[in-house]
C-alpha cells in the first residue's frame, strides 16, 4: 500500500490494530504516547464508535511513563483522553509500567504482547529508551536526554519535563509478537534510515529492532518496512 499523508498513515495502523482484535479478542497491545499515534487513536475512536470494535477484552499496556509527574501530563491520561476513555476498553484491562514493581511479569503472566506500536524520537528512542540502552533492558527507569525533553515540552507548557522516565525495555518490546514502528514527516527521514538501514548499534535503539522476525516500519515520507514472511 501506498502511504503519502499522515491520514492513511493512521488509518494503515489503526486497522493492524482492529484486525488484531477482531482475531485475538483479549490481545494485549503495547501502546505509544507522543504526536505520531494521534490520529491512529483518533481513527481507532471513530472506527470503534456504536460497539464496531470491542474493547472490553484487550489488554492495553502503555509502553513508558513519567516518574513523579503530575497525574495530568501523564502518558496514562495522554492514553485516557484519546483512546480508553472513548472506546469500551474495562479499566482493570488497562496497565502502565508506574502501577507495578514487575511489569514484565504482567505482561508476561497476561500472555505476552502480541502487537506493539511504537514511535521513533529524534534520537532513535523507542518509547524512553534512550540512546545506550542493552538489547537486554528490561522494564526500567530512564534518565531522558535533553533532546528528548525538549521534543516533549509542548506537552508541558511553561512547566519542566520531568528527568526520568519508567519505560518496557528493549527486551520486553522485542518480545512482543510483532512490532508496528510509525514515523510521520520529513524531520524523522534521516534517523529512520539510520535505524534500518544503518548498523544495528545501542545508539540508535530503534536499530535494535532490526532483528525482530515480524516488523513493519510505516511512514508517510516513503519509507516502509515489512520482515514479516
Ligand atoms: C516520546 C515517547 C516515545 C515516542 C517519542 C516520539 O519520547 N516516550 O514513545 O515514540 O516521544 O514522539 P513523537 O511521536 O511526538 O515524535
Amino acid at each position: 500500500m501506498d502511504i503519502q499523508t499522515y491520514q492513511q498513515l493512521s488509518a494503515l495502523v489503526a486497522d493492524q490494530i482492529i484486525a488484531k482484535i477482531k482475531q485475538k479478542p483479549d490481545c494485549c497491545l503495547g501502546l505509544p504516547t507522543g504526536h505520531t499515534p494521534i490520529g491512529t487513536y483518533k481513527s481507532l475512536v471513530e472506527q470503534s464508535a456504536n460497539g464496531q470494535v470491542d474493547w472490553s477484552r484487550v489488554r492495553c499496556f502503555a509502553l513508558d511513563d513519567y516518574l513523579e509527574v503530575d497525574a495530568s501530563f501523564s502518558f496514562q491520561s495522554f492514553l485516557q483522553n484519546n483512546l480508553y476513555d472513548k472506546v469500551n476498553a474495562s479499566r482493570q484491562n488497562l496497565f502502565n509500567p508506574t502501577m507495578v514493581d514487575n511489569y514484565d511479569g504482567l505482561i508476561a503472566a497476561n500472555g505476552g504482547l502480541d502487537l506493539t506500536i511504537l514511535g521513533i524520537g529524534a534520537n532513535g528512542h523507542i518509547a524512553f529508551n534512550e540512546p545506550g540502552t542493552c538489547l537486554q533492558s528490561w522494564t526500567h527507569c530512564s534518565f531522558l536526554t535533553s533532546s528528548t525533553k525538549l521534543a516533549n515540552q509542548d506537552a508541558f507548557g511553561s512547566q519542566e519535563v520531568p528527568d526520568r522516565g519508567i519505560t518496557m525495555g528493549i527486551k520486553t518490546i522485542m518480545e512482543s509478537r510483532s512490532i508496528t514502528l510509525i514515523a510521520s514527516g520529513e524531520k524523522k527521514r534521516g534517523i529512520v534510515e539510520s535505524a534500518f538501514r544503518g548498523p544495528i548499534t545501542n545508539e540508535v535503539p530503534a536499530s535494535l529492532l532490526q532483528e525482530h522476525k515480524t516488523l513493519s516500519v510505516i511512514t508517510d515520507f516513503g519509507f516502509m518496512l515489512s520482515t514479516a514472511n
